[in-house]
C-alpha cells in the first residue's frame, strides 16, 4: 500500500490568513472589551496564535488537552480530559478555539463542561467544519471554512503527529 502524504493544497496560506483576520474582526465586534480564549491542544495551536495576533485590545488565553476514546473504528463520544485549564472561567467571555469540528462529539463534551464553570458567555471558533460527518448538532458561532468529508493536514492538523507545520491545509493522498 502506498504511503499517505499531503498532496493537493485545499486552502492556501494566503486564503487562511485572510479568513482568520475576518474571524478576529467578528470576535472583537462581539466582545469589544475582553475575550478569553480556550484552545484545544494540540491541533488548535497554530490557529490560536494567528487569531490573537490579528486582534488588538484585551485578550487572555488558556489551553486544554482532550483525548477521545475509540470504540472499534468509530469515536464513542467518551472524552477524557488530559490537561485542564489553569484559570477559572467565572464571569469571563470565553471563546473555545478548535482546529476542526467533525462528528461534533469532542466539542459537545467540551462545551458542556465549560458551561458548568459559569462563564459570562461561551462561544466556539473552529477553523474547519465537515458538516456531512456530524453526529450531534453542536453550535459553532465562528467557522473559518466548511469542507467536504476529506482528511486534511497542516496548519496545526496532523496525521500520526506529522504535518502540523505546513502553512496551508492539504488533502492526504498517495
Ligand atoms: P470530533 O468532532 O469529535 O469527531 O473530533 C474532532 C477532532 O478529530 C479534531 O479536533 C481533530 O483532532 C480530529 N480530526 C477530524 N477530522 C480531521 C482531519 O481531517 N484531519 C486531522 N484531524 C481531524
Ligand atoms: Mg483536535
Amino acid at each position: 500500500m502506498a504511503e499517505l502524504v499531503p498532496s493537493e493544497i485545499l486552502l492556501s496560506a494566503a486564503q487562511i490568513q485572510k479568513r482568520v483576520a475576518e474571524l478576529a474582526v467578528d470576535i472583537r465586534r462581539d466582545f469589544p472589551d475582553d475575550v478569553h480564549f480556550v484552545a484545544v491542544l494540540k491541533g488548535a495551536f497554530v490557529f490560536l496564535s494567528d487569531l490573537v495576533r490579528q486582534m488588538s485590545g484585551r485578550i487572555s488565553l488558556d489551553f486544554m488537552a482532550l483525548s477521545s476514546y475509540a470504540k472499534g473504528t468509530t469515536s464513542s463520544g467518551e472524552v477524557r480530559l488530559l490537561k485542564d485549564l489553569d484559570t477559572s472561567l467565572d464571569g469571563k467571555n470565553v471563546v473555545i478555539v478548535e482546529d476542526i469540528v467533525d462528528t461534533g462529539l469532542t466539542l459537545t463534551y467540551l462545551q458542556d463542561i465549560l458551561r458548568a464553570r459559569n462563564p459570562k458567555a461561551l462561544r466556539t471558533a473552529c477553523l474547519l467544519s465537515k458538516p456531512s460527518r456530524r453526529q450531534v448538532d453542536v453550535k459553532v458561532e465562528y467557522i473559518g471554512f466548511t469542507i467536504e468529508d476529506r482528511f486534511v493536514v497542516g496548519y496545526g492538523l496532523d496525521y500520526a503527529e506529522q504535518h502540523r507545520n505546513l502553512p496551508h491545509i492539504a488533502l492526504m493522498g498517495s
